[in-house]
């Protein structure tokens, strides 16, 4: 079976643009493919993940990326679930090359958030909820994550000081990446002071609104070799759909999150303690703390304190650096790109081209992109960097 790896990447400005999605991607596949042969010579097929054609009101991006992209009667399809779209677009183009269909595929995902303000992402978000029991209630993402995040608080130890140091190490880390929305650093009190969004959530506990594309070659390690890249391998790829209303589920118990993560370990072959960094969907500050938790790195309750140096955090925790791109809050979160944007940290960070944010000697990554609110659809993947099992 051939083993897939991501061979190239790229992306667009992350953030507020005065460009359309298609102008969007184009930036990142001009950027992934800098130096490679035409994706015509290279990929077999197209992924894209995109949430909503409330941003653009366009469908059928699959054809109208792969025609942007160069790629005549190729098959191509945009993958929808919420923000959890663009690494499902990935999963696809691994299976892909895993079972032989294609040699190379284009995973690639775009939003253009901005185009209906704050009140119009919200308005498309709402739409991964349940219409029955949810969105007639006239919940929001953030009501919903706030949700979270009060049962949080109230059965752990954590307080809202702990999750504003989410937000201040990942703001640290966006401060490290040319990628990121919001490269600047901040302050507990930057934080704490910030305006209420849905209690106890604040203004800098929230990933923001922002446009973006994200471009993924996923071919073979033979062909990566014959171009002459640097490849990781996705030797982990994992997916599960929970109850699609958060009044179904355990609201700090992320379930499909735990049973994706299995799966993609076990695929593997790998367990939490060998993973070294990882991105885990941190659309709001207390995503980071449950999703720690759910997925193996920390002990039940302890994961709020994802923010401290490894070795200062509480006994069970793994080493795991997390979020070093800066994570949803501060790179930024232009929804169907997302999952793409976390195997580019990936990529850079396996691959010794994330600079100054560099966890040293690290060989395994664990990417987690979450649609809906939670687990309502979750998708791991485990990379792994060239030569390591
Ligand atoms: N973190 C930090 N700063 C933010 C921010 C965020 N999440 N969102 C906006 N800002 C900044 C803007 O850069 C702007 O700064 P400026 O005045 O210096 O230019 C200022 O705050 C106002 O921006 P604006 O876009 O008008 O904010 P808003 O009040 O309309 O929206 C939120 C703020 C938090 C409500 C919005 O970003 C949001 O809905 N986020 C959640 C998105 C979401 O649910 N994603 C899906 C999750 S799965």
């Amino acid at each position: 079976m051939p083993r897939p790896v991501i061979a190239a990447v790229g992306t667009s400005r992350i953030g507020r643009t005065d460009l359309p999605g298609r102008d969007l991607f184009s930036v990142a596949l001009a950027e992934a493919f800098e130096g490679l042969p035409d994706p015509a010579e290279l990929v077999g097929g197209v992924y894209v993940g995109n949430q909503s054609e409330n941003y653009e009101h366009q469908i059928m991006q699959g054809t109208l990326m792969a025609e942007w992209a160069g790629l005549r009667t190729v098959p191509a399809e945009r993958v929808e679930g919420c923000a959890a779209a663009g690494a499902l677009a990935l999963r696809h183009a691994v299976k892909d090359v895993r079972n032989g269909e294609h040699e190379g595929v284009l995973a690639c995902g775009v939003e253009k958030m901005t185009a209906g303000g704050t009140g119009g992402a919200t308005d498309a978000l709402s739409a991964a909820f349940d219409r029955a029991l949810e969105q007639r209630s006239g919940v929001t993402a953030p009501s919903q994550y706030a949700l979270l995040a009060d049962r949080y608080l109230h059965e752990t130890d954590a307080t809202e000081t702990d999750l504003a140091r989410i937000a201040v190490k990942n703001h640290a880390n966006a401060a490290k990446n040319p990628r990121a929305q919001f490269p600047e650093e901040i302050d507990i009190d930057t934080v704490l002071q910030s305006p209420t969004v849905a209690p106890p959530l604040k203004l800098y506990d929230c990933a923001p609104v922002g446009d973006g594309a994200a471009a993924v070659l996923v071919t073979t390690a033979e062909i990566a070799d014959d171009l002459g890249v640097p490849w990781v391998a996705v030797d982990g790829s994992g997916a599960a759909a929970n109850n699609i209303a958060v009044a179904e589920r355990n609201m700090t118990r992320i379930e499909g999150a735990a049973v994706a993560a299995e799966t993609a370990y076990g695929e593997a072959d790998l367990a939490p303690e060998d993973i070294d960094i990882a991105e885990v969907h941190d659309a709001f500050t207390v995503c980071e703390a449950l999703l720690s938790e759910a997925v193996g790195f920390a002990p039940e309750g302890e994961g709020y304190q994802s923010y401290r140096p490894a070795g200062e955090r509480a006994d069970g925790w793994t080493d795991v650096e997390l979020s070093t791109s800066g994570g949803l809050k501060a790179r930024g979160h232009p929804i169907g790109a997302t999952g793409l944007l976390q195997a580019i940290e990936a990529y850079e960070q396996l691959t010794g081209g994330a600079g100054d944010r560099a966890v040293s000697d690290a060989e395994h990554a664990l990417l987690l992109n979450e649609g809906g609110v939670a687990d309502a659809v979750t998708v791991v993947h485990v990379l792994s960097a060239e030569g390591a099992a």
